[in-house]
């Protein structure tokens, strides 16, 4: 073998300590009753305009955050800050760069989401935040979609449990997580304007479904309402989604709606009446062409002519303040301090595991030195091992540090190496270290290094001639809202291709280098039409990454560590192998979109119509391999215990990522395969470990539109056991 056990089990073993952080921070929530009961107490003594002023934001420009309520000093309720994420703390300065949600997906284990979602809490409580806009758990309807990134890709489940450790995390230090958008705000053309025609099964099983756990089980304390329609009828004035009985309170939601910034439209008495409860930023948005309604006397005077009840504008005020009692942020919360220096080693240290944790393997040389691909004492593929590269390359605009200055809110770094997204959900990158920087850095004088950091595929191909090996850097970029022009897109992506000529970059090297290896970073899938190029001995889909990008990229080329990442989607040859599409209308009149689709989306959509992707959504590779055994079924009351070994049949310790498929009864109208279960094990050289899933009610459910109940279908359930969702190991039925 190419590489020795021993040396591997020293590189690898600090991916085995875990990061010691302390409980200390933990607060001791107050029950919902007990909330209740408080803020009962003090709404009973506002008055009319004190109510109101807690329900509405001061204007965006008077906001000492992002957007703000108006402080009731004489009862002790202060303005309450709300701040932008889901990426890290933003705007803002001296703090982490997290990888954003999509890179949170795919690393599939649910103590790095739990861990980032803590981060991110302890950074926002250090600043004096109230309530944090995230996490985003909008499903990746289309891969172009602009803000795809920001949530957890195309699936429910990853998205419910994505969302459901971030909440936890970000709650258990003592901040109020906002989950957004409700509902199908899946694309940014026309995204003010345009109606979502769905239907109520999709409503519950895929756009509704990622709330559900984060309500029951995580005490969520606010959900944001989006710009969007569904039916015709905008979600913030929704009763289907926003009333008693409405989809969000009938799961036993318990905290508030607060609207997206400019998505009122209507009457003050619609809006409240239909169950939201806060309007931000607090004034019209032209642009938007909504907002503002509750304030400059919307509110209060529908009041005062009693068409909205004082009940109801009291049941306003004690929803917005009941998550701010729970998590005791009444008694010595941080002040409003944007200057605080929230950063941590911990932090960085985190940011950059889950980066690493985050990269997905998709191809790599086979490491039999004696394969006849491989000339003696030369190595090919990853990882590469520092004794035996002389000569190497870096290549690509992507490898680059961008020129920070440029980069701001909405334009969020629009060349250099792509770490996040661009718009509201984008990142602080005042720490970005960039992959050539770090990999500089790293191989120090042990190999001479030529660089051509542009796309330009001429002086590209030049620099990687001759080489030991030539790393590729390519990107694709999206991001919010549709103004903002990059590579002649706004918002959305216009195509799956890779930006600035990335795929004539990645042919010209590989026609002239026989180890090239290409890292992609991107919003999300992209066409890979040379991944099978003999050439080309390794890639590495790493997404949006964060500020950590270039270290994390380090330790997974040169072995410090096992990639462990997965596809949190279907990475295909073409658009139509996804079966929705991007409606690029850029006026603001009335589109409608139906999501005929349904259910199937992404991996249940391509299973359905026979469509092989290139790399199949949960597909990854590891520097070890593993294999599968011993799968059992067994009832425990109304649930199944689902236990499997798994086996570390190859040379060095690793992390395999096992994941549950269920197959539903025929004829209960579900996708052939449905996720509904995920691991992350650590495992060492030969060790066997076992794993148990457990399969809830819910998970064993369809939404059942005649009774308006979760269901289990009669019938023979399967249990597929893979390494993704076509890499099936084991099966089971019951
Ligand atoms: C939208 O309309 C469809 C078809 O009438 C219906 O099944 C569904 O419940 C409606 N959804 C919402 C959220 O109103
Ligand atoms: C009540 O007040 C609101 C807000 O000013 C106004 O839009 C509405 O027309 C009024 N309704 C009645 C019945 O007076
Ligand atoms: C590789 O070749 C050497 C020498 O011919 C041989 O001893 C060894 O068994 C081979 N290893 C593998 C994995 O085929
Ligand atoms: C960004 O990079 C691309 C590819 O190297 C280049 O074509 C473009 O001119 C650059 N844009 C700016 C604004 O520097
Ligand atoms: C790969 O390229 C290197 C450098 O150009 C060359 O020395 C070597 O013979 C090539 N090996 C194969 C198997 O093509
Ligand atoms: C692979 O690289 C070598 C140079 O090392 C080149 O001669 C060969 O043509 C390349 N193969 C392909 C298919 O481009
Ligand atoms: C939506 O489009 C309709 C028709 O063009 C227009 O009357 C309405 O004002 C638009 N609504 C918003 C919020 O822009
Ligand atoms: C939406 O598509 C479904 C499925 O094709 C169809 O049954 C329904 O009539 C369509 N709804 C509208 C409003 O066009
Ligand atoms: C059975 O369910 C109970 C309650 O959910 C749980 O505590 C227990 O660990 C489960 N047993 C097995 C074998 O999964
Ligand atoms: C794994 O499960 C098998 C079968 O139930 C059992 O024999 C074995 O002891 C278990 N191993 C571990 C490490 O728990």
């Amino acid at each position: 073998m190419g590489f020795g056990k021993l040396r591997w089990a020293v590189l690898l073993l600090p991916y085995f300590l875990p990061l010691g952080y302390s409980s200390a921070n933990a607060v001791e929530t107050r029950s919902w009753d007990e909330s209740y009961a408080l803020s009962h107490k003090v709404v009973s003594q506002m008055t009319v305009d004190e109510k109101v002023g807690v329900l509405t934001g001061v204007t965006f420009a008077k906001s000492k955050c992002n957007g703000d309520t108006h402080p009731v000093s004489r009862l002790g309720i202060p303005a309450l800050c709300f701040k932008d994420g889901p990426a890290g703390v933003q705007p803002s300065k001296s703090v982490t760069g997290f990888p954003a949600g999509i890179n949170a997906a795919s690393t599939f284990s649910r103590t790095l989401m739990r861990k980032r979602g803590e981060a991110i809490g302890r950074e926002l409580k250090g600043k004096g935040v109230n309530t944090w806009y995230g996490p985003s758990i909008d499903i990746m309807r289309n891969p172009k979609g602009g803000r795809g990134w920001e949530a957890f890709g195309p699936d429910p489940y990853l998205n419910s449990e994505g969302g459901y450790e971030t909440i936890m995390g970000v709650q258990g230090v003592g901040v109020q997580a906002c989950a957004k958008h409700l509902a199908a705000n899946n694309q940014e053309h026309n995204r003010y304007n345009l109606s979502v025609t769905l239907d109520d099964r999709a409503m519950w099983e895929v756009y509704g479904y990622p709330y559900i756990r984060s309500i029951k089980e995580a005490d969520l304390s606010s959900v944001m309402c989006s710009f969007n329609r569904i039916n015709g009828t905008f979600t913030c004035s929704h009763p289907k989604l926003l009333a008693n009985d409405g989809f969000l309170r009938s799961n036993g939601f318990k905290g508030f709606v607060v609207s997206d910034y400019g998505a009122t439209h209507g009457t003050a008495a619609e809006i409240a009446n239909a169950g939201m409860e806060m309007e931000q930023p607090g004034e019209f948005d032209p642009l938007v062409n909504g907002g503002g309604v509750f304030t400059e006397g919307g509110l209060k005077n529908s009041v005062l002519n009693g068409t909205v009840s004082n009940e109801r504008l009291d049941e306003m005020a004690v929803r917005v303040l009941a998550p701010w009692y729970r998590l005791r942020q009444d008694v010595d919360y941080p002040p409003i301090d944007h200057a605080a220096n929230v950063r941590s080693e911990e932090h960085t240290a985190l940011a950059k595991e889950i980066a690493s944790a985050s990269a997905v393997l998709l191809k790599n040389a086979p490491r039999n030195s004696n394969s006849s691909s491989l000339t003696p004492g030369r190595h090919f593929g990853l990882p590469i091992l520092r004794s035996e590269i002389k000569e190497m390359a870096i290549i690509g605009e992507d490898a680059k540090q961008p020129d920070l200055s440029l980069c701001n809110e909405l334009v969020e770094c629009t060349n250099g190496t792509l770490a996040v997204g661009w718009g509201s959900g984008g990142n602080s990158l005042e720490f970005l270290v960039a992959p050539a920087d770090a990999i500089t850095s790293y191989v120090g004088d042990s190999a001479t290094i030529a660089t051509s950091l542009s796309n330009d595929a001429t002086a590209g191909a030049a620099a990687a001639a001759n080489k030991d090996v030539a790393f590729v850097f390519v990107n694709a970029r999206s991001g919010e809202w549709i103004q903002n022009i990059v590579h002649d897109q706004g918002g959305d992506r216009n195509d799956l291709e890779l930006f600035y000529e990335g795929r004539q970059l990645i042919e010209r090297v590989a026609a002239v280098c026989n180890n090239t290896i290409v890292v992609v970073h991107s919003v999300g899938p992209v066409f890979m039409p040379w991944s099978t190029h003999p050439n080309i001995t390794a890639i590495v889909y790493a997404g949006v990454p964060g500020e950590q990008s270039g270290p994390s990229i380090v330790d997974v080329l040169y072995g410090n560590y096992n990639p462990s990442g997965r596809l949190p989607f279907s990475i295909a040859d073409t658009e139509e192998a996804y079966g929705t599409q991007i409606v690029y209308d850029r006026t603001i009149g009335p589109l409608t979109l139906n999501y005929t689709e349904g259910l199937f989306l992404d991996y249940r959509y391509m299973e359905e119509h026979g469509i092989s992707p290139r790399f199949e959504y949960g597909f990854g590779l590891s520097y070890t391999t593993f294999s599968y055994g011993s799968l059992d079924i067994r009832s425990n009351g109304s649930s199944k215990s689902v236990t499997f070994s798994i086996r570390n049949t190859g040379g060095v310790d690793g992390t395999e990522i096992p994941q549950l498929y269920l197959g539903f009864p025929e004829g209960s109208g579900e996708p052939k395969k449905v996720l509904r279960g995920f691991s992350d094990v650590a495992v060492r050289v030969d060790e066997i470990k076992n794993v148990t899933m457990t399969l809830t009610e819910l998970d064993m459910s369809v939404w059942d539109v005649t009774t308006q109940q979760w269901t289990v279908p009669s019938g023979e359930f399967k249990v597929y056991i893979g390494a993704s969702v076509k890499d099936i190991r084991l099966t089971g039925s019951f």
